[in-house]
């Protein structure tokens, strides 16, 4: 979408950080902003943050975990705006465990939040964007943990839902190019959020809020502390919209990260390719 002046935005996870941060840099662009997040108070306050920006803004409480709910938050958005044409899938949530100790709960809270989340976003708003024939953009929000696996820190669910929005995001693509809708999919490293703490918004059903402990020198809290500024990271994915990227990037610095898994892919490729090199001499 190059021109995004006077349209409208749907941003989820929006009362802090990432979200917060994409809905400063659309509004800047002079978009109309429906900020919707399950924290009521900081959507409160993001959206008087908006409002003094002299953006046209609504908010929204909203779980995106909850379908009904997100097709609600949907049909608020045309009753406020009339149309929407930008999408931005971003709340999400993390939980530390390793993975042989990982409950059914969470399972079902991380996979509620990011993957469901994002897949009740698709099934609300896509028909709406659709609808109108202008055109539009899909942003999800992944994350460097959805390119590679980083071991220790236990993120395997997390990991599970970020890679499975790249998939997500990549087929997504393919299927609206032809409808003039853009997809993209953010793959942040750290950010300078509340993620870290993100347990203190998990729903009563999935358990009610959860406190991490974590130690100073976690590295999910001293990453966070040290990452990029969060309207820096908005100002990437308003310019991915305008330039329709498929992957949107946040640290060139990574790139070996993903280059080793790369890697590992290749050559179990180069073992496949000797083993059938062998069965055929032997034919
Ligand atoms: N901060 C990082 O280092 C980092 C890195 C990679 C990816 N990400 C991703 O960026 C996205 C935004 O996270 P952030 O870093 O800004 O953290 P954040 O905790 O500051 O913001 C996440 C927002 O999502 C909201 N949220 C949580 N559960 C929700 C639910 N069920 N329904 C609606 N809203 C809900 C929270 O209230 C919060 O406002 C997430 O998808 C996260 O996985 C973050």
């Amino acid at each position: 979408m190059k021109e995004l002046f006077g349209k409208v935005a749907f941003i989820t996870g929006a009362a802090s950080g990432i979200g917060l941060g994409i809905a400063h840099a659309l509004a800047r662009r002079g978009m109309k902003i429906v900020l919707a997040d399950i924290e009521k108070e900081a959507l409160e306050a993001a959206r008087k943050d908006l409002e003094q920006r002299q953006a046209e803004v609504i908010a929204i409480p909203l779980d995106v975990s909850d379908r009904e709910a997100v097709r609600r938050a949907a049909d608020k958005t045309i009753e406020a705006f009339g149309k929407v044409h930008v999408l931005c899938n971003n709340a999400g949530v993390g939980r530390s465990v390793r993975l042989d100790e990982a409950t059914g709960t969470d399972w079902d809270w991380v996979l509620g939040v990011n993957m469901y989340g994002a897949i009740n976003g698709l099934l609300a708003f896509v028909p709406l964007i659709k609808s109108h024939g202008e055109g539009g953009h899909i942003v999800n929000t992944s994350s460097l943990s959805g390119l590679r696996y980083s071991p220790d820190r236990g993120q395997g669910i997390y990991s599970t839902t970020k890679f499975a929005l790249i998939g997500m995001s990549e087929a997504l693509a393919s299927d609206m190019a032809p409808l003039g809708i853009g997809v993209s999919v953010l793959c942040p490293a750290f950010v300078k959020t509340q993620m870290p703490h993100s347990g203190r918004n998990r729903p009563d059903r999935f358990g009610g809020p959860l406190r991490a402990n974590r130690r100073p020198d976690d590295p999910l809290l001293v990453g966070a502390i040290n990452g990029k500024e969060p309207d820096l990271v908005g100002e990437y994915v308003a310019t991915g919209i305008e330039e329709n990227q498929l992957h949107i990037l946040t640290d060139a610095k990574d790139r070996h990260l993903v280059e080793a898994r790369m890697r590992k892919i290749s050559d179990a490729f180069e073992y496949t390719a000797r083993r059938d090199a062998r069965e055929a001499a032997h034919k």
